[in-house]
């Protein structure tokens, strides 16, 4: 079958291998957004489509025969075409989203539901580790009382108006155990962080709970 996966994480490269392997036409789209992304398996396309109208351009040029949104959850525009491209092409659809993840029992979430909030919530003069992508950080620059501890995976194009921050490029790690060092050696006292699922960017959740520290999560 000839399928496009609208990707951008990891559960849909692990999807993209597994249909390869299956012997299926697989391209992947991203749109752009990481500077190096892991390599995928099949063919990969970068870039907008120009709205659900380029997207249904595309699949029928390209004469694709199923279509995968397994962007992240919280890519609300990018579903949004897919599902109207679907609707106008008739090309069969699937969606495959992570399931949110759940508070467990020694889990101090404050749980709120747009990043304007979260903000908004944050105790005078903390300190918040704010685990979110470039787009959203700027929003956060009227809290002049608080410090931030911006992590993202690439190094932003312009510095951000956050009036006391640190930067911190990179993948945030896997293990709860170098997330909590983290967390201490910055003397962190409230994360912000949006409810995406999945596993990798779980390690500062479970961190958290271990050290009793506050979580502002964002829902979708
Ligand atoms: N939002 C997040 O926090 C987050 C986190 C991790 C990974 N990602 C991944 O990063 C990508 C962009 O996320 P976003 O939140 O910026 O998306 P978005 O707000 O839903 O989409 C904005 C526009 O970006 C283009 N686009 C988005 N995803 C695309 C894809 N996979 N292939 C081609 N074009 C795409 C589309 O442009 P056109 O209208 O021109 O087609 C879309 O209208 C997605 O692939 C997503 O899975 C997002």
């Amino acid at each position: 079958m000839k399928i496009l996966i609208l990707g951008g994480t990891k559960e849909a490269g692990a999807l993209a291998a597994q249909l390869v392997e299956g012997g299926h036409d697989v391209t992947s789209s991203l749109a752009g957004r990481t500077k190096e992304p892991k390599p995928l398996a099949g063919k990969v396309r970068i870039g907008g489509f120009g709205g659900a109208d380029g997207l249904s351009k595309y699949l029928v040029d390209h004469q694709i025969e199923k279509l995968i949104d397994a962007t992240h959850p919280f890519a609300k525009q990018i579903s949004e075409n897919a599902n109207a491209a679907a609707q106008a092409t008739g090309v069969e659809f699937e969606v495959i989203t992570r399931k949110p993840w759940q508070k467990q029992e020694d889990d101090i979430w404050i749980k709120v539901a747009s990043l304007q909030e979260a903000r908004d919530l944050i105790p005078e003069n903390s300190r918040v580790l704010l685990a979110l992508g470039s787009q959203y950080i700027d929003q956060f620059s009227k809290r002049e009382d608080v410090f931030f501890l911006v992590r993202m995976v690439d190094k932003p194009d312009q510095d951000f108006p956050l009036p006391n921050h640190e930067l911190l490029i990179g993948k945030p790690s896997a293990d709860w155990q170098q997330e909590a060092k983290l967390i201490e050696q910055k003397k962190i006292n409230h994360i912000i962080c949006r409810n995406s699922g999945g596993t990798g960017a779980y390690a500062k959740i479970e961190a958290a709970r271990k050290l009793g520290i506050p979580v502002i999560m964002v829902g979708r």
